[in-house]
């Protein structure tokens, strides 16, 4: 075998994750390799619609409010997150602060509407109740028929494909080594199997590296060599959404709206991002016409207007699911092996936060609470 390369940290995977923390490796002096088997943002972040929501999507339970303190904690952190990254990278990361309206049509999604808005209440959480009249005076676009809404004023979002090009420039100016179209089979253990020491390529090259990051997001499950007891198991969840643009410019809606089975995500040009379909279908990526139906009946229903849109694109992407749908952020039982996979539905919104955590984890600190929150030895299986 022959060994072309070493680093301090090899990571794994080229979508939000490995960058922003090949970024932030790098800006604290580490030597990184990054290996995308494709081009940067061929997975799941450039499909994302880049909604910062940790409010509006907060959920039961107890993994719902580990999600939860997740999500706020890295909701703040973007403001500064965007604005050291678009420094770096020389070009501007907007934060769009429009907040969010969740809306209700008939008397069955106002009622359900209606216990989230007292979940929320109970947990301190900021929203406000508004009748379909308050609604409407707040976004005209939307249907005369709602039943209520609820704002969520601090939800916001980003354009994930800004954020990816920020991050690229911003990794390549730190020193990081991309090499793009570049698989990585797997890991490559030490002879007694107690340690990592690099990675192996599909070409059966191996790269020298004291630490390797896994941020390769629905395809986790391929890496070879991470022994089973070990192993996060990451499934795929379908996402299908439509790229809209008004031909009339931006203003048919200011916040992000949200729906049962969809939302509608502004840019400030006139864009929109329809979402997204959830479906168990493994790695498959192939558009429906049924998905495109119900996300366009769905959206037509609430907005009207969004019928008079332009279609410029389908994506579809493949959401990182963790059984519990929580990341895996951490190191493992394995010497030099850090995990930075399964963020599902939030992955854009985790970004800055996942950043912080594996840098501290490739650092050897101590997890605080946030990492316990995420620590990938809630899926390790101890061999009896
Ligand atoms: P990915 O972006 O999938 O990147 C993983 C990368 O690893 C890929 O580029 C892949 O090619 C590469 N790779 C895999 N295996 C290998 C290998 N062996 N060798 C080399 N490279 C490899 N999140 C939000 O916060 N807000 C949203 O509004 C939002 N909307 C979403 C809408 C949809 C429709 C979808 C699908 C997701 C959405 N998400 C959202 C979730 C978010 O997109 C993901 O959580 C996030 O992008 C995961 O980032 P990642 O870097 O872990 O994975
Ligand atoms: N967070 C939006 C989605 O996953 O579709």
């Amino acid at each position: 075998m022959s060994h072309t390369d070493n680093a301090d940290v090899a990571v794994i995977g080229g979508g939000v994750i490995g960058l922003a923390v090949a970024w932030r490796l790098a800006q604290r002096g580490a030597s990184v390799t990054l290996f995308e088997r494709g081009a940067l943002g061929d997975g799941a972040s450039s499909v994302a619609a880049g909604m910062l929501a940790p409010v509006s999507e907060a959920e039961y339970g107890v993994s719902g409010r580990h999600a939860l303190e997740l999500g706020l904690a890295a909701a703040r952190r973007w403001p500064g997150f965007a604005h050291e990254l678009g420094q770096a990278a020389g070009r501007p990361v907007s934060l769009r602060r429009s907040g969010t309206l969740m809306l209700a049509r008939d008397r069955d999604e106002a009622e359900a509407l209606e216990r989230e808005h007292r979940f929320r209440d109970s947990l301190g959480l900021v929203t406000r109740r508004l009748r379909s009249s308050q609604a409407r005076a707040l976004e005209p676009a939307l249907a005369p028929n709602l039943r209520l809404a609820l704002e969520i004023p601090d939800d916001h979002s980003v354009d994930p494909r800004e954020v990816l090009a920020a991050l690229r420039q911003a990794a390549a100016t730190a020193g990081v080594r991309v090499r793009e179209g570049t698989a990585v089979s797997g890991l490559w253990l030490a002879r007694a199997e107690d340690r990592v020491q690099g990675v192996e390529l599909g070409d059966g090259e191996r790269v020298v590296a004291d630490q390797v990051v896994v941020a390769s997001g629905a395809w986790t499950g391929a890496l070879e060599g991470i022994p089973e007891a070990l192993r996060v198991p990451v499934r795929p969840l379908k996402g299908q959404t439509l790229r809209l643009r008004d031909p009339a410019g931006p203003g048919l809606l200011g916040r992000v709206v949200r729906y049962p089975g969809g939302y509608l995500v502004p840019r400030d040009d006139g864009r929109y991002v329809l979402g997204a379909t959830m479906e168990e279908r493994g790695h498959d990526v192939t558009p429906t016409a049924g998905g495109m139906y119900d996300l366009l009946r769905d959206a037509h229903e609430h907005v009207p207007g969004v019928s008079e849109l332009v279609i410029e694109e389908i994506a579809v992407g493949l959401r990182p699911g963790t059984a519990d749908n929580l990341p895996a952020i951490g190191r493992a039982a394995l010497a030099g092996l850090v995990w930075a996979v399964g963020h599902h539905r939030s992955g854009i919104l985790l970004t800055p936060l996942t950043a912080d955590l594996v840098t501290a984890a490739v650092a050897g600190e101590a997890p605080d609470d946030l990492a316990r929150a995420c620590a990938p030895a809630r899926f390790e299986r101890v061999p009896a």
